[in-house]
């Protein structure tokens, strides 16, 4: 399948330009599956709860959802990307996975980063993996990637690739999903963003870029550099991801032993 992850730049809350720029962007490209970045159309760093309000929409029925559709309408394959969600008086940092025929499925980040808890509300469930028919995917946003329970509640769900919206700041991440797919045997695609965004009192993040596509043997089948816009482009099997055998006798799954694992879903006192 082919596979396409799109690094930008997009401006703190100019939704219309930003997708208009992806667009352009695109200009005619055909995909399988497109990921974006987290937050892709919105931006990232807001300053207030009314900030992000005027920013969020429903899922789906939102414009961003809309224009993830049309996205994946004229590039003949499925999209995920970012967004504010609202829902039931709640906001939301998600990823929505929408295809030609229109929108498939939700992703609700679980482990916010830094600010984001002062608009956001927390994941209310686990993620799930969708067939796309060309490969079993799931998602994960940004954050998440510190914790390896969520690419592994993935892999054992079947997802060959784990999609992975995100605006990274801090400089781990895109060397530790090496690690999280020989620990899983999966594809990850990060789509990172770049650029810097400031609030009012000055603070400002400044995001990594180095978006990637990693194969389940761990390694960087591409890069996007720091600080440019780039849209990559691999083909790769995602049948691939279904050999768990390490060797003749170490199978990443059967020889799990989760009997023993009972603490890593004891609550922390
Ligand atoms: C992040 O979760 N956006 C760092």
């Amino acid at each position: 399948m082919r596979l396409s992850v799109l690094q930008h730049s997009p401006a703190l809350g100019e939704t219309d330009a930003n997708l208009a720029a992806v667009r352009e962007t695109l200009d005619g490209a055909t995909f399988d599956l497109l990921v974006l970045p987290e937050l892709f159309a919105s931006g990232y760093f807001f300053h207030s709860t009314a900030q992000v309000e005027a920013l969020a929409e429903p899922v789906p029925g939102g414009p961003t959802t809309a224009a993830l559709i049309e996205m994946a309408r004229a590039g003949g394959g499925h999209v995920c990307g970012g967004l504010v969600e609202r829902a039931g008086g709640r906001l939301y940092n998600s990823a929505v996975l929408a295809g030609p025929d229109g929108w498939i499925g939700t992703y609700r980040k679980l482990h916010l980063f830094y600010q984001e808890s002062r608009w956001f509300t927390p994941g209310d469930a686990p993620p799930a993996v969708y067939d796309l028919g060309a490969a079993r995917v799931g998602m994960l946003i940004c954050f998440d990637w510190r914790y390896p329970e969520v690419a592994r509640m993935l892999a054992l769900q079947g997802a060959q690739l784990l999609l992975h919206p995100a605006n990274l700041v801090q400089p781990h991440c895109q060397a530790a999903m090496v690690t999280r797919s020989l620990e899983n045997r999966v594809f990850i695609a990060t789509a990172n963003r770049i650029g810097t965004e400031a609030q009012p009192g000055g603070e400002s993040l400044t995001f990594t870029g180095r978006s990637q596509i990693i194969d389940p043997q761990g390694h960087l089948l591409a890069q996007a550099e720091p600080r440019e816009p780039a849209l990559l482009e691999v083909s790769i099997d995602p049948a691939q991801a279904d050999d768990k055998s390490i060797t003749g006798t170490d199978h990443l799954f059967e020889n799990r032993r989760p009997e023993h694992y009972g603490i890593l879903t004891a609550p922390v006192n």
